[in-house]
């Protein structure tokens, strides 16, 4: 298999960092479940010593990562916040990031409770308005962190406009991927520096592994991430790097019917009775719908809806029989949720409010069901 040059898109999904395995000629990276490796003599090896440090199954889709998303190279890591947590140590003590205000709670948490112990600075800004980013940088701004869509009042901000005040101000652009996926979504194309994914979500799909990627696009980024893989070792598993890449060979397709079905549900709630205010990026009561076709392929499979008090969005999150309630998101499966109490419930309540997160807020995860079945569940729910 040679992958050709000017592959497109689904193509690289399945076949980029792929090669017949050497010694069996196995179509699929085999899961080299192994801890080191035997050297043919003192200082004579083929290239894999260690395996915190090198591992070919982690390599398989790291290179399939660093192609899906346009970068140089991609590094895998235990969970997305260990992603995350990668790109942070790019920082001094001293320097400023301008984050996303409405990021997800657990990096909230990382950069709110850990980092400033190291004396980095976060300002928490509305980033889907460049005036008010452009009014937080300071001198000492080194990196813009932004999330889009966001989680879960589904907020865009415009990544060439940011990486466009990134750039003037010589700060790197991060931006979290993981809610859009790249079939939906390609920040690098955009302007970003760094994308991170929770691989959790799309790219793996199936809800049965937790884990992270940092991809970048300037060689010395790279080189460091791949320093601080090795030496901070939060490396992702042979296995689920295996799982992660089975589920990058169908991220188009699945995107695909995620796209279709996130829409379908929007379309009905915005049209039911019970249902008081519908948020959809695919809708063009969105108010950023024009960014959302202009920036995103597709709308995604993440739909938020207010059903106008707590009982009824607890009602609703109880009486689904198909959907599952759980957190997270991006598996084949529906899943519906309660951010005021479950995901955002460690938010402080004026922070919710700020951002539009109110406790009559339901969110789902559309999943690759057929459509149908999805509206009889939500419309017995809401009956
Ligand atoms: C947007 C976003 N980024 C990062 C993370 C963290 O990923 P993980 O749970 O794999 O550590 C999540 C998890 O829900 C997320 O939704």
């Amino acid at each position: 298999m040679k992958l050709p040059p000017d592959a497109r898109f689904p193509t690289i999904c399945i076949h980029a960092g792929q090669m017949p395995d050497a010694a069996t000629g196995a179509i699929i990276t085999p899961i080299y479940q192994t801890s080191t490796y035997v050297q043919e003599e003192l200082g004579k090896h083929k290239g894999f010593e260690y395996a915190r440090t090198q591992n070919p199954t982690r390599a398989a889709l790291e290179a399939n990562l660093a192609a899906i998303e346009g970068g140089v190279a991609a590094y895998a890591f235990a969970s997305g916040m260990a992603a995350i947590d990668a790109i942070t140590t790019m920082l001094e003590a001293g320097d400023h990031v301008v984050v996303t205000d409405n990021t997800y709670g657990g990096t909230f948490r990382l950069f709110d409770k850990v980092l400033t112990r190291y004396k980095l600075e976060f300002s928490y800004v509305d980033t889907s308005r460049p005036e008010l980013i452009e009014q937080a940088m300071r001198p000492n701004t080194k990196m813009l962190f932004v999330e889009t869509p966001t989680n879960p009042v589904l907020r865009l901000t415009d990544i060439a406009r940011t990486a466009d005040i990134a750039r003037a101000r010589g700060a790197r652009l991060v931006v979290d991927n993981t809610f859009a996926s790249p079939v939906v979504q390609r920040p690098i194309a955009l302007g970003a520096d760094l994308v991170i994914h929770s691989t959790t979500k799309y790219l793996n799909g199936h809800s049965d592994s937790v884990g992270g990627v940092v991809i970048a696009t300037r060689p010395e980024d790279a080189a460091w991430l791949q320093f601080i893989q090795n030496a901070a070792g939060a490396i992702l598993s042979p296995f689920d790097s295996w799982l992660v890449l089975r589920g990058t060979k169908t991220l188009t397709v699945r995107m695909a019917q995620h796209n279709a079905n996130g829409m379908a549900l929007a379309e009905f709630l915005s049209t039911h009775p019970k249902v008081r205010h519908v948020i959809y990026p695919g809708l063009p009561s969105h108010p950023q719908h024009a960014l959302a076709k202009r920036q995103m392929h597709g709308f995604g499979g993440m739909l938020s809806f207010d059903v106008g008090s707590f009982e009824a969005a607890r009602d609703v999150c109880n009486r689904v029989r198909l959907m599952s309630l759980a957190e997270s998101l991006g598996g084949v499966e529906t899943l519906i949720s309660h951010p005021a109490t479950m995901t955002h419930a460690s938010v402080p309540a004026e922070r919710r409010q700020a951002i539009g997160l109110t406790d009559s807020l339901v969110r789902i995860s559309a999943g690759i069901e057929d459509p149908a079945d999805l509206i009889d569940d939500l419309r017995q729910a809401l009956a």
